[in-house]
């Protein structure tokens, strides 16, 4: 091509649109189809209504997403897209993962490609330490889980508690986070039930019938919200619990907001810890509400996987940024240590140390509003709560020698 011609095509370009833009290609890696189909729907709208929204920040980086699907909550997907993601689109960034499996199943992966990689859900603790190119804006079992134990202990009076979880990672989390606090408080947890996987909804009755049986003051339970947390509020009021004297509590993952409104009644008096719920009353979650509501529809709500994802996008918008568009690996998570971000949620940090999130709590119980529907009234925060696993540098939360 002569110079002329690529002078030329340059003058369209700026008449066209401006300058031209420098495109940043960000691989999302969701579970598209299957059980996790509505996880990666909720994700996909928060990356997609922070681009849009912050439009000016973006500029003047043009950020293409490439979404691949990570099916079965597993792993074995997800690695293989991450793989072509870094090899073939040669990604700039990394965004994604629902389930804790994908996330571990990658890490060296992400590792051996130097990107960034944003985590918008995954939840076991440890998973950030796998690799140096992860950080996180979502969350991890430890901050609902332990802030639960402590809560459990001190603002429910309970004194004995029977655990229910999803066995996989995050489940295996989840339950030490509460243990560890219940019991640093003063409560007792008397039996500990795995209870099916990620993969498919199991019948929980015989796992909730024995723990009626054991006739605890609470029932904690963990599941990756969605299906599984319908099939829990359906089963605990199928037993008659509440009745028996025993208190539905856990991680907001068991009242996904997406899912409350399905869940009727059963789900009044459920008193759950998590750093976001759609209903909490502030600006910016007034803001990014109405503004999802316009964008998918009045009877569309975000819910905790929607703002992990959409802090995702505002953290993948600032390395853009700080690195000018290059997001080489080591830069582009060098600029997000202490990277901090109003969101929905409340004020996040990303902790400089852990790359993982600081963030608000919020115990919150479901009431029956004037309007007929459920909706989550807030009874107490915590703030700036870290991930209590790094704190205590547990198992393979320490940090990497
Ligand atoms: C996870 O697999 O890490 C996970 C999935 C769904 C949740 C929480 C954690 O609600």
């Amino acid at each position: 091509m002569s110079k002329r011609m690529i002078a030329a095509i340059f003058a369209l370009a700026v008449s066209a649109g401006g300058s031209l833009a420098q495109e940043v290609k960000v691989g999302v890696v969701l579970p598209y189809t299957g059980v996790g189909a509505e996880f990666a729907q909720q994700m996909d709208r928060g990356l997609e209504l922070y681009l849009k929204l912050n439009a000016d920040q973006v500029k003047p980086y043009a950020i293409t997403l490439i979404k691949r699907d990570s099916k079965a909550p597993n792993g074995t997907e997800a690695k293989v897209v991450v793989q072509e993601l870094l090899t073939q689109d040669k990604v700039d960034a990394i965004a994604g993962f629902s389930y804790s499996p994908d996330a571990i199943a990658s890490a060296p992966t992400i590792s051996a490609g130097k990107k960034l990689a944003v985590i918008t859900n995954a939840g076991t603790s440890f998973i950030t330490n796998l690799s140096p190119d992860f950080v996180r804006t979502s969350f991890t079992m430890w901050h609902s889980g332990y802030a639960m134990g402590v809560a459990a202990a001190k603002t429910l009076h309970a004194k004995t508690a029977v655990v229910a979880y999803t066995d996989y990672p995050p489940g295996k989390d989840s339950l030490d986070a509460f243990k560890n606090a219940f019991e640093a408080n003063g409560g007792k947890v008397i039996d500990v039930i795995p209870a099916g996987g990620p993969g498919a909804v199991p019948d929980f009755t015989p796992f909730f019938q024995r723990a009626k049986d054991e006739r605890p003051d609470v029932l904690y339970v963990f599941v990756p919200a969605g299906d599984h947390a319908v099939a829990v509020v359906k089963t605990y009021a199928a037993l008659g619990m509440r009745d028996a004297g025993i208190k539905l509590i856990g991680p907001g993952d068991i009242v996904q907001d997406i899912k409350l409104q399905g869940m009727g009644d059963a789900a009044v008096g459920l008193v759950t810890m998590l750093h976001y719920y759609a209903d909490l009353n502030n600006p910016q979650n007034q803001r990014f509400v109405a503004a999802w509501k316009k964008e998918y529809g009045a009877d569309s709500t975000p819910d905790f996987m929607a703002v992990g994802a959409y802090d995702g996008m505002a953290a993948i918008v600032h390395a853009v940024r700080a690195t000018k568009g290059t997001m080489d690996g080591e830069g582009a998570v060098k600029s997000l240590l202490g990277w901090t971000f109003d969101s929905p949620q409340g004020p996040i940090m990303i902790d400089p140390e852990t790359r993982d999130i600081v963030m608000n709590e919020y115990l919150s119980e479901v009431v029956k509003g004037p309007d007929g529907k459920l909706h989550e009234k807030v009874l107490s925060e915590i703030d700036h709560v870290k991930d209590e696993c790094k704190a205590q540098a547990i198992g393979p939360c320490a940090p990497k020698k």
